[in-house]
């Protein structure tokens, strides 16, 4: 079983802002659509909302959303109430797509970091990435440092638990 975190931080850890991702890296989505391609895919409420319409539920995968609401509708994707039983409903193996309460609620499930890095630091970020602590995670691949399309260096990260 593959429990696999996966997200883009800015260089201070930052994910999100005002509910979205302040940053634009097509390269990134991309790579997130390979690496969740045909899997399942578990986040939080807010990410949910997030999500453009066009792209909710995210094709070509499970969807599960979690929520502490028990009336919560996620049309096209299956609600659960937390990180274990959304696990449990998909047979142990997801990629998990944040945001930062969610991030931090399953790091002591994850088995695999698979971290995008952006050259940038965001003022005013409201969501984080959890801490990586190298006594539990060991690298395996550091990517070199690459330029987006749209002129923003970036470069991807993946980490296995000792
Ligand atoms: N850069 C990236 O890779 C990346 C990836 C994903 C998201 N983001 C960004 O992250 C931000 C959203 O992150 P967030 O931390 O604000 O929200 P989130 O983790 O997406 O969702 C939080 C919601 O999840 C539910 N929840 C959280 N912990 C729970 C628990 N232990 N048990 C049951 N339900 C739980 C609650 O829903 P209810 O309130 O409904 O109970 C809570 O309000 C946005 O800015 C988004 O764009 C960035």
């Amino acid at each position: 079983m593959t429990v696999s975190l996966v997200w883009a931080q800015d260089r201070a850890g930052a994910i999100g802002k005002g509910n979205t991702i302040p940053w634009r890296v097509p390269e990134d989505m991309a790579h997130f659509k390979e690496v969740t391609g045909g899997g399942a895919v578990i986040m939080g409420r807010k990410t949910w909302e997030s999500l453009p319409a066009k792209v909710r539920p995210l094709p070509g995968r499970r969807n599960v959303v979690i929520t502490r609401n028990p009336v919560f509708e996620a049309p096209g994707a299956e609600v659960t109430d937390d990180v274990a039983s959304a696990l449990d409903l998909v047979g142990g193996t997801a990629s998990i797509m944040g945001g930062g309460e969610i991030y931090a609620a399953a790091m002591s499930l994850a088995t695999r970091l698979r971290i995008t890095e952006i050259d940038v630091r965001v003022d005013g970020a409201d969501a984080f990435a959890p801490d990586v602590d190298p006594g539990l995670w060991e690298p395996t691949a550091e990517g070199e440092w690459l330029y987006s399309s749209t002129g923003t260096l970036y470069r991807f990260l993946d980490y296995r638990r000792r």
